[in-house]
């Protein structure tokens, strides 16, 4: 039997196992583990650049593909590696005693680190599993809930792989039906948008599932009014966050919804290979676990059914916990404010080139810290490829009909911003 006490001892010498050694300026990207640079002064001016100095991104490059993985900050990574070190060196004297500790994640319930992150999206440890990512928290989602041949589930038609395969595996296996919404692009009306899901409906839904944030085009949707939406019609309201921890404010209360699935590895920059689900404790028990392992039965622990996924690497949990408190540290409003800022300054410079067009929302209400932009006449790829190849600046083309993706990170500069426009102006006015 594992002990789960323990795993809070675990965490806290984890903790304490951290490094703290002296500054090394502006240190190379392979720098060893003990060149940690100090935390940035909260008065300095050049405050930004310093955070940037916590992250391993070479210098000259500028990395804005955190929509798909984000960059890790170096005392995170430390501390997953001092943590992985640390089993290493403790193993032979794990004897599953109270006094040693778990050194495997997978059967313990990581109360801390689910109270930390209940926190950042003020939910309960309680309805709080830490999984691996969102399409494991989608599929335990889609493939847990009872449903029989032509419950209706409906979904936009720019859902991530990671955000719908699971419904679909459930439309082929047990004739359930999935609806596609049509997003519109751009997208910037926030009420059409609940009206598309409005007109959809049918006495036959049971599901409203969307993405909190598009992952394709960026649109913030409506995530409260289309929660309203669901329940005025007794439906179940799933969220797949995947972009939006630490995109955007998640006040998973105030949204009311009964599901929502994220990837800290992605705006919140824990180490890959961390999930969150959450699902409300009054709609727990119509989820069936279908990951199981020694508490899958276990309704009272809560979401803790839910991570019964055998042997893990528990330094990931570390790292997870690594990021929220790096984010704590910076705090939710100055790390929202400082990302949304980047990408209006973004938005706003490419309404001034003739030939630029912006795919994403650029009403304040869908719009984040994701803008997608293409230039007339110019394929996506090209320029995602000047862009790497001028200045070493790396986005992700979505296609022709969208252009490409630009994730608007803490590690992003105003400098790597005006960079930008002046490619897309000169690839503009050139073609
Ligand atoms: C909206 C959305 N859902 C789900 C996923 C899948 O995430 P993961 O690969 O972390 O499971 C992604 C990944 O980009 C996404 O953007």
């Amino acid at each position: 039997m594992f002990n789960r006490r323990s795993f809070l001892n675990t965490l806290l010498a984890s903790s304490l196992l951290a490094r703290r050694d002296p500054v090394q300026a502006d240190p190379a990207p392979s720098a060893p583990a003990s060149a940690l640079p100090p935390w940035p002064d909260e008065n300095d001016p050049a405050f930004w650049d310093r955070v940037r100095g916590q992250f391993y991104i070479a210098p000259g490059e500028a990395y804005f593909n955190t929509a798909t993985l984000g960059a890790t900050p170096r005392p995170v990574l430390e501390r997953v590696i001092e943590d992985m070190r640390t089993v290493e060196t403790t193993i032979t004297r794990w004897d599953y005693t109270p006094k040693t500790e778990d050194l495997i994640s997978g059967y313990m319930p990581a109360l801390s680190v689910r109270e930390k992150l209940g926190k950042l999206v003020n939910a309960e440890p309680r309805d709080l599993a830490l999984t691996q990512n969102s399409t494991m928290g989608m599929n335990f989602v889609a493939q847990g809930l009872s449903l029989k041949a032509g419950d209706e589930v409906i979904l936009t038609d720019h859902e991530h792989p990671g955000g719908i395969c699971g419904w679909q595996e459930r439309a082929k296996r047990d004739g359930i039906v999935v609806k596609q919404v049509h997003i519109p692009t751009p997208a910037n009306d926030p009420e059409q948008l609940v009206e598309l899901f409005a007109a959809a409906m049918t006495p036959r839904t049971r599901v409203l599932a969307f993405p909190h944030i598009l992952f394709s085009s960026g649109v913030v949707m409506p995530a409260k009014q289309l929660t309203q939406l669901a329940h005025e019609h007794g439906c179940l309201c799933v969220i797949d966050g995947a972009q939006a921890v630490g995109q955007v404010k998640v006040d998973l209360q105030a949204l009311g919804c009964d599901a929502y699935f994220s990837s800290p590895h992605k705006w919140l920059l824990a180490p890959p290979g961390n999930g969150m689900l959450y699902i409300h404790h009054d709609q727990q028990t119509r989820f069936w676990t279908t990951l199981c392992s020694q508490e899958w039965d276990d309704e009272t622990a809560g979401m803790y059914r839910f991570m019964q996924y055998g042997t893990g690497n528990r330094s990931l949990l570390v790292g997870l916990e690594a990021a929220l408190d790096f984010h704590f540290r910076l705090g939710t409003e100055r790390v929202l404010e400082r990302i949304h800022s980047l990408a209006d300054r973004l938005r706003t410079g490419l309404q001034q080139i003739p030939g630029a067009r912006i795919s994403s929302p650029v009403h304040p209400k869908l719009a984040g810290a994701v803008v997608v932009h293409r230039i007339e006449g110019v394929p996506a790829a090209r320029l995602e490829q000047e862009l790497w190849m001028q200045k070493k600046i790396r986005v992700r083309s979505q296609g022709d009909q969208l252009g490409v993706r630009q994730s608007c990170q803490i590690y992003n500069s105003e400098a790597e911003i005006d960079a930008t426009l002046e490619i897309v102006r000169k690839l503009a006015a050139s073609g």
